[in-house]
């Protein structure tokens, strides 16, 4: 059975209200209920948090470094910019696959560098909420090798 912490960053809370012709009229409810349904599938245990502090998500990282076997992060906009992120999940050394909602190379050119995927296995983006189940797919495929 494998461990996969979720982490949600900023923003993703307000997901079916939240600029919809992006991101779709999907919520957050919807998108861990989906992430939960296939966990059992793959028999995959998940914890899901999410934050819109940075903080918040890096002490999350550090609580949980000894249960998890990884991490699936859509880390939002911190995705651009968050060296503090980016170190918090390079320290636990842990798997981490990132995921997007949206194709962040096709959007404002801010979006197109993510200072997450170097130290992640792999990224997933532009599927909507799919992009998180494909990323979960990938997780475990990747524990499991
Ligand atoms: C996002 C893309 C980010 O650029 C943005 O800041 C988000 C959501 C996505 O899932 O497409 O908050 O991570």
């Amino acid at each position: 059975m494998h461990r996969i912490l979720v982490l949600h960053g900023p923003n993703l809370n307000w997901l079916g209200k939240r600029e919809p012709e992006v991101y779709g009229r999907v919520t957050l409810d919807g998108i861990n209920q989906a992430l939960q349904d296939l966990a059992a599938e793959l028999g995959a245990e998940l914890k899901i948090f999410q934050s819109n502090s940075e903080g918040a998500l890096i002490d999350r990282i550090q609580e949980e470094a000894e249960w998890a076997d990884g991490i699936l992060i859509n880390p939002g906009a911190y995705t651009h910019y968050s060296y503090a992120l980016r170190d918090g999940l390079a320290s636990v050394d842990l798997p981490v696959v990132e995921v997007h909602l949206s194709n962040i190379y096709r959007r404002e050119e801010f979006r197109h560098t993510s200072v997450i995927a170097p130290v992640a296995v792999g990224q997933v983006a532009g599927f909507g909420a799919d992009s998180y189940l494909l990323g979960l797919r990938a997780l475990v495929g990747y524990l499991r090798r």
